[in-house]
């Protein structure tokens, strides 16, 4: 019998647990690499290796022995991704494509000459020089490299915001007034074929510049939700290589869409997938680096996901209020294992089932009010309640 495929994951996190928790079911091996030895995958990986992703020797060594090589986070190294593909490897987002995704300025001109609607922008070479720009005043001031999770974003207006700028590479982009934030994912074949999930709404927190929570389908018009999954595979068709995209997006005031960024690998607007739909977004990955058919993408129902993010400091994890939150009908709990809660942290998510807008809202006021990630402090006992 043939060897059976290794697939490399370049990142240990919660993507790439669920990643794994679909994957284990087809009976698939999946290597993964992650500087940290008690990542969310680590208990769970084929084979978990402790090293450094964005350090291209590490990278290819670590994928060596592997057919498939995938990626979790961003922030590796693209030059091993090339020689990875040189070697013949098929390399899932393809390098040429990540290398535009991890520089958001690439990103915006990559929209901009392929006819993609974005938000106005200029790219300056500091942060500092935002005042050089006043026509696209009010702006969101974006660190070109590295940002994620909000982290590397910030509003700018005026000279007051001049000493927090960023001093480094930045987009700086017309603040638009948003209605809502979408996010559609894509899935784009090897031959070229594309499916699209249904958009879903997504509502940040923003205490962390984080989605609090998501639901699907998006309280949007008919015409509205077609537009965006056009736009979607046209991103998609635009990279022009296999892959799961996540195109954010917003709607705006006056009923535009705008392409806000795009994630080539698994992300956080398509969690509920898991529940709600018959094939999810961790199964469409398996499924293109295993050269398989894609999945289906129909919704059943409406769902929503809330994310559970630390609160309080940091510590042990202690999840409170599990119980209340399981006993609504249609819940499931996510929790990605990691060991210790800081704020902000994302530790996990619910995610709801319901036959209505009004029965998420419950689930996730339920979840909101009961269930909290919070440092376990000496002396207090550990409890579900
Ligand atoms: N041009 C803009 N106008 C209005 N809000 C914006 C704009 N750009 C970003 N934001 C807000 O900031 C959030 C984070 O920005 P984003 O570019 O998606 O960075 P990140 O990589 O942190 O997700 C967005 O989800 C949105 O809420
Ligand atoms: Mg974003």
């Amino acid at each position: 019998m043939a060897k059976p495929p290794v697939i490399a994951l370049l990142g240990g996190g919660q993507l790439g647990r669920m990643f794994i928790e679909n994957a284990l079911r087809y009976n698939a091996i999946v290597h993964v690499l992650d500087p940290d030895p008690s990542a969310p995958c680590a208990a769970i990986a084929t084979r978990f290796v402790v090293g450094d992703f964005r350090d291209a020797d590490t990278v290819i060594r670590f994928a060596a022995d592997a057919d498939i090589v995938g990626i979790e986070i961003e922030q590796v190294s693209v030059e091993a991704l090339h020689e990875l593909k040189r070697q013949g490897k098929r390399v899932v987002p393809d390098p040429d494509v990540l290398r535009i995704i991890q520089d958001k300025g690439l990103q915006k001109q990559f929209y901009a000459e392929h006819g993609i609607p974005t938000a106005p922008f200029a790219l300056l070479e500091s942060g500092l020089h935002f005042q050089g720009h006043p026509h696209l005043l009010p702006a969101f001031l974006k660190a070109r490299i590295g940002g994620y999770d909000g982290k590397g974003v910030m509003g700018v207006q005026g000279a007051a915001d001049l000493d927090r700028a960023f001093e480094a590479p930045c987009v700086l982009e017309q603040r638009v007034e948003i209605d809502m934030e979408l996010a559609v994912l894509v899935v784009r074949s090897a031959i070229g074929a594309t499916v699209a999930y249904e958009p879903v709404e997504m509502v940040f927190d923003p205490r962390f510049n984080l989605v609090d929570h998501l639901r699907a389908p998006a309280r949007i018009t008919a015409m509205q939700n077609e537009t965006a999954m056009a736009l979607a595979r046209r991103v998609a068709s635009a990279f022009a290589q296999p892959g799961l995209y996540a195109v954010e997006m917003f709607l705006t005031r006056n009923g535009e869409l705008l392409v806000n960024e795009v994630a080539p690998r698994a992300h956080n607007s398509g969690h509920h997938t898991i529940e709600a739909c018959p094939s999810s977004q961790f199964d469409q990955l398996l499924r293109l680096y295993m050269d398989w058919p894609l999945g289906d993408t129909g919704l059943h129902g409406h769902s929503a996901m809330i994310n559970l993010v630390g609160e309080g400091g940091t510590g042990p994890v202690e999840v409170k209020g599990l119980d209340d939150v399981l006993h609504v009908p249609g819940t499931f709990l996510h929790l990605y294992g990691k060991q210790e809660t800081r704020t902000g942290r994302k530790m996990g998510h619910v995610t709801a089932l319901a036959g209505d807008h009004a029965g998420l809202d419950q689930a996730i006021a339920v979840t909101r009010v009961h269930c909290k990630v919070v440092p376990r402090m000496p002396g207090r006992t550990i409890t579900n309640n």
